[in-house]
């Protein structure tokens, strides 16, 4: 699966922003919304531990608030460059992407330097509860 350079870097740029003072792991998430829009947020950490929140759904606030509300691709960008280890959407944040998208959604992880891999959303949240079993 190709990687789209501008998901990267509108993910990277919000990964720039990053506030995590805590942990020190900074994250940016870039959305491709299906009218072509591109949505991007950064991990919010809290000092109150369990309030911070992921770049995902800081990128999927913003998609919503611009008015969006399908995932056509999504892109997220942590760790260091070389370090070798992807930052795939924590178990939470898979959940959140479910809401809007299917899964064939490519979901591509990169680290700061640009490394990575593609997977879509069946692979990283396989047999999903979504809108669907609710009857939306
Ligand atoms: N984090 C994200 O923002 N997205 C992920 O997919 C994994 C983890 C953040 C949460 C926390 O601020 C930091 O990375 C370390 O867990």
């Amino acid at each position: 699966m190709p990687t789209p350079a501008d998901l990267f870097e509108a993910a990277a740029a919000a990964r720039a922003r990053s506030y995590s003072p805590y942990s020190r792991f900074k994250v940016g998430a870039a959305i491709r919304a299906e009218d072509g829009t591109v949505h991007a947020g950064c991990n919010v950490e809290n000092a109150a531990y369990p309030q911070g929140q992921c770049a995902e759904a800081t990128a999927i606030g913003a998609m919503v608030m611009a008015g969006a509300k399908r995932i056509v691709e999504i892109a997220v960008v942590g760790g260091d460059a070389g370090s070798g280890l992807l930052c795939t959407p924590c178990g939470g944040c898979r959940q959140r992407i479910r809401e809007f998208a299917g899964p064939d959604t490519p979901i591509h992880v990169f680290d700061a330097g640009g490394a990575g891999r593609s997977f879509t959303l069946g692979e990283l949240l396989p047999h999903s509860f979504g809108p669907d079993n609710l009857g939306f």
